[in-house]
C-alpha cells in the first residue's frame, strides 16, 4: 500500500526536507508563550512523520535547531532541548514498530551530554529501520557543515590519506553530515518566509522549493497534499534541455 502511494508521485519524491517555521508567531497569535508554539510544532512533527510513512516517502529531513538558534534566549533553547528529549522518548517504540531510523546532522558536539547520549542511543536502536529515515538537523548550518567537511578533507590530504586529484562532487558530498543520504527532491518552508536559511545548502542545489503561508503548528496532511500536488507539476531539468530529458526518459523506459 505504501509503495502504491509513492508510485503516484511523479516526478519521484524520495527525500522531503522541511524548514519548520512559525511556531513563535502561532503562539503569539494566541497570547501564549513561544514554547507553546514549539510544543504544538512537535505535534505537527509526529503527524507529518506518519503522513510520510503513509505516502512511502523514504527520507524526511527536519530543520529542528539551526546553528543560529543558539543565539535565542537560554530559556527557549533549554525548552527546545527538553522537547527534543521528550520526543525521542515518546517516539522510540513507534519508530521501532514502524521501521523508522533516526539520523542526526549538525555539529552535535555543541549539544549537552544528555542530549548527545539520547540521540546516539536513538540512532543506534533504530538503525535497522528501512521504512523511513528521519533526519533531524540539530545545531545545524549548511555553511558550517561545508567548512567542517573541507577541514576534514584538508587534514586527510595533508596526512596523505586523500589524493586531491580524486576529489569531485560525489566524493566531497560523502564528507558532509548527510553522507549517503540522497539529495532532497523537495524542500518546503512554512510560515510565508521565502528563503532557505542555511539548510542543506549543498544538497538542495537541485531541490524544488515550495513555500507555504501556513504556520508550522497548523501544517497538516491537507497542506502537505497541496505541496505535493504543486511538486507534481514541476518539470525537473537538472540543467538539461527538454529534448534531452525526453530522450533520457525514453531510454530508461526501454531499459525497464
Ligand atoms: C521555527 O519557529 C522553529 C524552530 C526554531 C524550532 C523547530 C522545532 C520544533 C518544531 C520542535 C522540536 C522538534 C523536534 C523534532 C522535537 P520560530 O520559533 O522561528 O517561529 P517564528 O518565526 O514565528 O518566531
Amino acid at each position: 500500500m505504501v509503495e502504491k502511494a509513492n508510485n503516484k508521485i511523479l516526478p519521484p519524491l524520495t527525500h522531503l526536507a522541511i524548514i519548520m517555521d512559525g511556531n513563535g508567531r502561532w503562539a503569539q497569535q494566541r497570547n501564549l508563550p513561544r514554547i507553546a508554539g514549539h510544543q504544538q510544532g512537535v505535534e505537527t512533527v509526529t503527524h507529518i512523520v506518519d503522513d510520510c510513512v503513509r505516502r512511502g516517502i523514504r527520507f524526511l529531513s527536519l530543520y529542528a535547531f539551526s546553528s543560529e538558534n543558539w543565539g535565542r534566549p537560554l530559556q527557549e533553547v533549554n525548552a527546545l532541548m527538553e522537547l527534543l528529549l521528550q520526543f525521542l522518548f515518546s517516539q522510540r517504540q513507534k519508530m521501532l514498530e514502524v521501521g523508522i531510523s533516526l539520523r542526526v546532522i549538525g555539529d552535535v558536539s555543541r549539544l549537552s551530554e544528555p542530549v548527545q547520549a539520547a540521540l546516539a542511543d536513538a540512532e543506534k536502536v533504530t538503525a535497522k529501520g528501512k521504512v523511513l529515515t528521519l533526519v533531524l538537523a540539530l545545531s545545524y548550518g549548511g555553511r558550517d557543515e561545508i567548512v567542517r567537511a573541507a577541514r576534514t578533507i584538508a587534514e586527510q590530504a595533508l596526512n596523505g590519506e586523500l589524493d586531491l586529484e580524486q576529489l569531485d562532487n560525489k566524493l566531497f558530498s560523502s564528507y558532509l553530515d548527510t553522507g549517503e543520504i540522497p539529495e532532497p527532491d523537495l524542500m518546503i518552508r512554512t510560515s510565508g518566509e521565502m528563503r532557505i536559511s542555511n539548510f542543506l545548502l549543498w544538497q538542495a542545489a537541485y531541490a524544488e522549493l515550495y513555500f507555504s503561508d501556513v504556520l508550522w503548528p497548523d501544517f497538516d496532511a491537507t497542506e502537505m497534499q497541496k505541496a505535493l500536488d504543486d511538486y507534481l507539476q514541476r518539470k525537473r531539468r537538472f540543467g538539461l534541455t527538454d529534448d534531452q530529458l525526453k530522450k533520457n526518459s525514453t531510454n530508461s523506459a526501454e531499459g525497464d
